[in-house]
């Protein structure tokens, strides 16, 4: 594996904005490893994101949200992070690694999402657009460099690789 790309870097953003899909062809770009974290939720609770929130709710799912950013600050060096699209509210992701928003219209977000039939988002409900409103600020502040979201996959990916390469 690579280490060309030193650092983690951390996609950030509103659910919808393809931080998934973002993150899987920037890692095969630096070749470094991709770590999901909603998905390394599912996998260490045995269960998805939306029976974690049906069983436990909200504030015990951000919980394990903080733990993973701990442990992903003491262990993980050169990894791509998609990042869950609340985790800028309960942890300072500048201390993983450099933080990337794929920023996009709310419209746009919600048009994705319900096309996405394979997942279950539990926070994209009725108030998910001020949910939205309440995020962007957050999401702002945070990055250390914002993309447009709607741009093709690669390109986004090619752009953020120039980023941390420092061209
Ligand atoms: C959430 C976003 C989801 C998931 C959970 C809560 C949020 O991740 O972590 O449903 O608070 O915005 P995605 O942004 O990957 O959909």
């Amino acid at each position: 594996m690579s280490s060309e790309v030193l650092s983690n870097v951390v996609l950030i953003g509103f659910m919808g904005c393809g931080k998934t899909s973002v993150g899987r062809e920037l890692a095969r770009l630096c070749g470094n490893v991709l770590i999901d974290t909603d998905e390394l939720i599912e996998t260490n609770y045995g269960m998805t994101i939306a029976e974690f929130f049906a069983l436990f709710g909200e504030l015990r799912f951000r919980e394990a949200e903080v733990e993973l950013c701990d442990w992903m600050k003491d262990n993980l060096k050169n990894a791509v992070i998609a990042s869950g699209g609340g985790l800028p509210t309960v942890y300072d992701l500048r201390e993983i690694g450099k933080v990337i928003y794929l920023e996009s219209s709310f419209e746009e977000l919600q048009r994705r999402v319900m096309n996405d039939k394979h997942i279950k988002r539990p926070l994209f409900d009725k108030s998910a657009a001020d949910l939205y409103a309440r995020r962007v600020a957050i999401y702002e502040q945070m990055a250390d460099y914002t993309l447009n979201a709607l741009d093709e996959i690669p390109q986004i990916a090619r752009k953020i690789y120039n980023y941390i390469r420092g061209y």
